[in-house]
């Protein structure tokens, strides 16, 4: 157990009703932030210290600060979700703790306690709880981030580190949140290498897959299909989501976790969710050769995208250079859907949890 203890600085003039309730209307992803925030700092030698829930500002940063030279830099993303009773509760905070513990050992920074980790989402949805959206894709999306803070140009793990969450009310991901997505299969960019970092949530994995996002963007399409990048035939996911196969015989199929993938919670939770209602669940490589001719040939009938900011998005065209080709009529298919029905059902509270990831915080 960690000892460190977020003192609160409530807000000296938070937003009023009204102003909450015109920026909450359709609030899109990402645009709309509370009133709070939270920080910590971290000093070698000293630990953590200075945790606090205070009004959301400006951050001052040295210009020398390691992170706007080196990038060295990690972040999560979760969602509090606003329950029947007019409460809030948390999906699984345990798994993101845990893997931003393990995506700061792979970026040489100063770990951050779990259990503060937890505490600090808890009380920040807590102090914000009038951002949580009651629309049925509404949710709070916390982002929690820690940064090198440390003024030095020497290239090095950085001594000094600052630790935010800042939390946003969002609806969907996508403009359609029943409909499904066009996905790009990024055939010259590679998003991470095996020994590389995207395993690990860093913004730089995200930097490196902007080009293609762009390149996919331009296609008119909503995410990149991204490679393996020794050989340039495996799936692994996509720009921000995980991605499964459905096949006519029922199984699911998802690339297996390696150093190049980012090891979902939603992608985890699915697979536990299929299994659970007796579905096979196979984790194994599956190439775009294999995607095309699967669907082709009427063996795959459905795709979909996983993640926290996407849920489960079912894709409905791919698209490349040499590709295009839809699956089924481009509709959510009985899979996607009923396993995301049971997803959201656990995440909203409105089933029983037996594994203990709905964490209601008030
Ligand atoms: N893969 C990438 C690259 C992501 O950015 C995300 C989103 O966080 C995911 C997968 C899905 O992870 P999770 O389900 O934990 O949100
Ligand atoms: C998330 O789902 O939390 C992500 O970080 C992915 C990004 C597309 C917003």
């Amino acid at each position: 157990m960690s000892d460190l203890t977020f003192e609160t600085q409530a807000h000296p003039a938070r937003r009023t009703d009204a102003e909450r309730a015109a920026l909450m209307t359709n609030p899109g992803f990402g645009k709309v932030f509370t009133d709070h925030m939270v920080v910590a700092r971290y000093a070698a030698g000293r630990g953590w210290y200075d945790a606090r829930i205070q009004a959301r500002e400006a951050i001052p940063l040295d210009p020398a600060a390691a992170v706007l030279h080196y990038a060295q830099e990690i972040f999560e993303g979760l969602k509090a979700y606003r329950t029947a009773d007019g409460g809030a509760a948390l999906f699984r905070p345990d798994a993101n703790a845990r893997r931003f513990r393990l995506s700061a050992e792979r970026m040489a920074m100063a770990p951050f306690p779990e259990d503060a980790f937890v505490d600090a989402m808890r009380k920040l949805v807590e102090i914000d709880r009038s951002w949580i959206p009651d629309t049925p894709d509404g949710s709070l999306y916390l982002r929690p981030f820690m940064i090198a803070s440390e003024a030095f140009l020497g290239v090095k793990p950085a001594s000094e580190y600052l630790f935010v969450t800042i939390a946003s009310a969002v609806g969907s991901y996508f403009k359609d949140p029943n409909g499904t997505v066009t996905v790009w299969v990024s055939e010259h960019f590679t998003r991470a290498a095996p020994g590389g970092t995207g395993a690990a949530k860093c913004g730089g994995n995200y930097a490196a897959s902007l080009a293609a996002q762009a390149e996919a963007t331009s296609q008119g399409c909503e995410q990149v299909v991204f490679l393996d990048a020794a050989e340039r035939r495996y799936i692994e996911e996509l720009g921000g989501m995980n991605v499964f196969f459905v096949f006519a015989d029922g199984t699911l199929q998802t690339p297996p976790l390696s150093d190049s993938i980012l090891p979902g919670i939603t992608r985890d939770s699915v697979i536990t969710l299929a299994r659970e209602a007796g579905l096979t669940v196979k984790e194994e490589p599956y190439t775009i050769d294999a995607w095309r001719a699967d669907v082709r040939a009427g063996r795959l009938t459905e795709a979909f995208a996983c993640g926290t900011a996407a849920v489960i998005t079912p894709i409905g065209t791919v698209k490349g250079r040499e590709d295009n080709f839809t699956i089924g009529d481009a509709v959510a298919g009985p899979v996607a859907r009923r396993l995301r029905g049971m997803l959201v059902d656990i995440q909203r509270g409105t089933t029983q949890d037996s594994h203990g990831w709905f964490q209601k915080v008030f």
